[in-house]
């Protein structure tokens, strides 16, 4: 048996000589992270020559669309893949139904059109989700009191195209409701948009780590203290992770995404091991807000802790992460 699995006993085995030198080190690595592996998610304001800061989330900011290209272009210089892009609605465009979200001309619309002009080799993902744009910040419509499903299929569909002819490359739907990849996948086909890719957030968790997300687009105070139990998943399962991954799977979706992304490596492994479908994890805001505590405090270091915590998705068996380190982090990768 230990034979069989490559464990002989010391002194003849010593597991340290595959350790001795950094060429040792190097040849017996069994993951590798690469600039390949990164979407690097950016914020986007109103506005001209804008550019603040977000306080949970030292070294990311929010830009307005005409501040974009030399935002980006580092990240594009350095062949990071795809952008995901989230806009910071003003509040006066918010309402109880999200109608800013099916708006041509919105930020995301706007900053999609830009991005493709400037950077045409550089992939878009568009969040599809309502809660940049409600004032209850919730994902979806609410009636009676509840996010209601189905209805809010509608406003997703119509949100998912508007993106689509303003030229995102793929869907990425973060609401959590029931049949949306279905309802996605038919509604972009019916349109023509047979190219346009589908990664779901499948296992999204009811997480207290997207807490300064919610501030850089600005949904923390609309959502006053509540919570999205309703829709986004208990952090207590696995078992359903997976039958909300084969039934975005079984509806169309082309990747899936793990959420948060620290905490749920276990769930990585699964999905991975379970469908060998391409899995992304999303480093979410609040983990980075936490390694980036611990560093400005000197507590550890950033360049170390970041490549180790992404690391940590390859080994789990992700093909990609979603992190605001992905800049930072191809720097490294490329001396
Ligand atoms: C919106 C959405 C959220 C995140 C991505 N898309 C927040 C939420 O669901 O409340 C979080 C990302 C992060 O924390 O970095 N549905």
């Amino acid at each position: 048996m230990t034979a069989s699995l490559g464990l002989g006993a010391f002194p003849n085995t010593r597991l340290r000589r595959n350790r001795l030198t950094p060429w040792t080190r190097r040849l017996m690595a069994e993951n590798a992270l690469s600039v390949d592996d990164l979407i690097w998610p950016i914020f986007i304001m109103e506005g001209e020559g804008q550019e603040s800061d977000i306080a949970a989330m030292p070294g990311v900011k929010r830009v307005s669309v005409d501040r974009l290209a030399a935002h980006v272009e580092a990240a594009a210089q350095l062949g990071i893949p795809a952008l995901a892009l989230f806009p910071a609605t003003p509040p006066d465009l918010k309402d109880a139904e999200g109608t800013e979200s099916a708006n041509p001309d919105n930020l995301i619309c706007r900053a999609s059109r830009v991005l493709k002009r400037e950077f045409p080799d550089m992939g878009l993902l568009g969040d599809v989700a309502l809660d940049p744009y409600t004032d209850h910040g919730h994902d979806g419509v609410i009636r009676d009191g509840y996010v209601a499903n189905d209805e809010t299929l509608e406003k997703l569909v119509a949100q998912a195209l508007n993106q689509a002819r303003a030229g995102i490359d793929i869907i990425s739907p973060s609401d959590m409701m029931d049949g949306r990849i279905a309802a996605l996948r038919q509604a972009l086909d019916a349109e023509g948009f047979i190219n346009v890719g589908l990664m779901s957030y499948a296992a999204k968790y009811a997480s207290a780590f997207y807490g300064p997300f919610r501030d850089a687009v600005g949904s923390s105070g609309a959502l006053r203290g509540g919570d999205k139990k309703t829709y986004q998943m208990d952090p207590a399962n696995t078992d359903e992770a997976l039958r909300e991954v084969a039934h975005d799977l079984a509806e169309g979706a082309d990747s899936v995404m793990v959420k948060p992304g620290m905490p749920y490596l276990d769930i990585c492994r699964r999905v991975h091991e379970t469908f060998h479908v391409p899995t992304f994890a999303y480093q979410v805001s609040g983990e980075y807000s936490m390694i980036m505590a611990s560093v400005e405090r000197g507590w550890i270091d950033h360049d170390r802790a970041m490549m180790e915590s992404l690391m940590g998705f390859k080994r789990a068996g992700c093909s990609g992460i979603l992190t605001y380190f992905a800049v930072k982090a191809a720097q490294l990768l490329r001396g």
